[in-house]
């Protein structure tokens, strides 16, 4: 009875790995790629707008939480707190580094212009330029991190956990978990701070309350959303962007979440909006499954 879903199913996910993998290669699908460029166009403008209410809303939630906002001054607590943060010492660009929410497209263009020779950003710096080969912005000392999280154009890529946690299933499909209803029960078990790193909230990996984020980039809207980010940024015009295929690998995700969410238990969708609510708050997800599910205090 369960084997035409289940065959669905399969054949879902074998698409949705074959578009990711595409779009992380930057690998064309002529058509695809041809129909999400006849999207309506992203004004400057809107992109700016959309740019300002993110941010109003992530600093809404920092204003609330108690996520830390100061940098720690033993070295040992600073590194494991910034262990995710990247940084182009030649471009002046910081990011957060999570798998499965596009940045992978973003760190392969920085690595390109980083080879060129005469990419520069037109930013005045109050040190000089360090044009380190370091990448981890924990490996710095402490003036020097102060100097970039102040200075350099932060940027934070951000995706529906639901969807991340999809990302993270398929990854260990074939591994040793059998249905998603049990690698999420592993997942809540773990807890927070003992899960993979595909699974942990983007608030915790992140520290968006700590580093104050330039631009916060949306799964699903990547390939418009960067082409003003660079221009605003004063990256050189005419830069060929790697082909983003977030778009549509947002359809495909947006099917398969309907299908996965059903397997959970109530218990279980109650306990991953908990387990995601610094996220869900932080953020605007349109259309998340997980927002229905957030808990009042009782059902923690
Ligand atoms: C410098 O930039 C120009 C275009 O702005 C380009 O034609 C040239 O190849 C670049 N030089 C190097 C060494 O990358
Ligand atoms: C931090 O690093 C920079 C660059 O490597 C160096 O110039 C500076 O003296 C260092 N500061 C401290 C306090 O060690």
């Amino acid at each position: 009875m369960r084997f035409l879903p289940r065959l669905l199913l399969a054949a879902a996910l074998a698409t949705a790995t074959l578009l990711g993998c595409w779009w992380l290669l930057g690998g064309r699908t002529g058509e695809l790629a041809s129909r999400a460029k006849e999207a309506l166009p992203l004004t400057l403008d809107t992109f700016l707008h959309t740019q300002q209410l993110r941010k109003k809303r992530l600093r809404s939630f920092c204003s609330r939480s108690t996520e830390g906002a100061t940098l720690p001054e033993s070295p040992k607590a600073r590194g494991r707190l910034l262990s995710n943060m990247r940084v182009s010492t030649k471009l002046d660009f910081l990011y957060c580094q999570v798998p499965a929410t596009g940045m992978e497209g973003w760190q392969q263009l920085l690595e390109k212009l980083e080879e060129k020779e005469n990419v520069t950003v037109p930013m005045p710096l109050p040190y000089p330029r360090q044009n380190a080969p370091q990448t981890q912005l924990s490996k710095f000392n402490q003036t020097m991190i102060k100097a970039m999280i102040g200075s350099y154009i932060k940027v934070l890529f951000v995706r529906d956990p639901f969807q991340r946690l999809i990302s993270a299933y398929m990854q260990s499909v074939g591994s040793h978990h059998h249905s998603f209803s049990t690698f999420v029960q592993d997942v809540l078990d773990r807890g927070q701070h003992n899960v993979r790193l595909e699974a942990k909230p983007l608030v915790s990996l992140c520290h968006p309350c700590l580093i104050q984020y330039d631009y916060v980039m949306m799964f699903g809207f990547l390939r418009q959303e960067l082409g003003h980010l660079i221009h605003r940024a004063g990256l050189p015009k005419g830069i060929h962007l790697p082909e983003f295929m977030d778009s549509e690998v947002q359809w495909t995700y947006a099917w398969l979440s309907e299908q996965l969410f059903s397997e959970l238990s109530l218990k279980q969708k109650k306990q991953l909006s908990h387990f995601y609510r610094e996220d869900l708050s932080a953020f605007q997800f349109s259309n998340s499954l997980l927002s229905d599910f957030l808990s009042t205090p009782e059902t923690q």
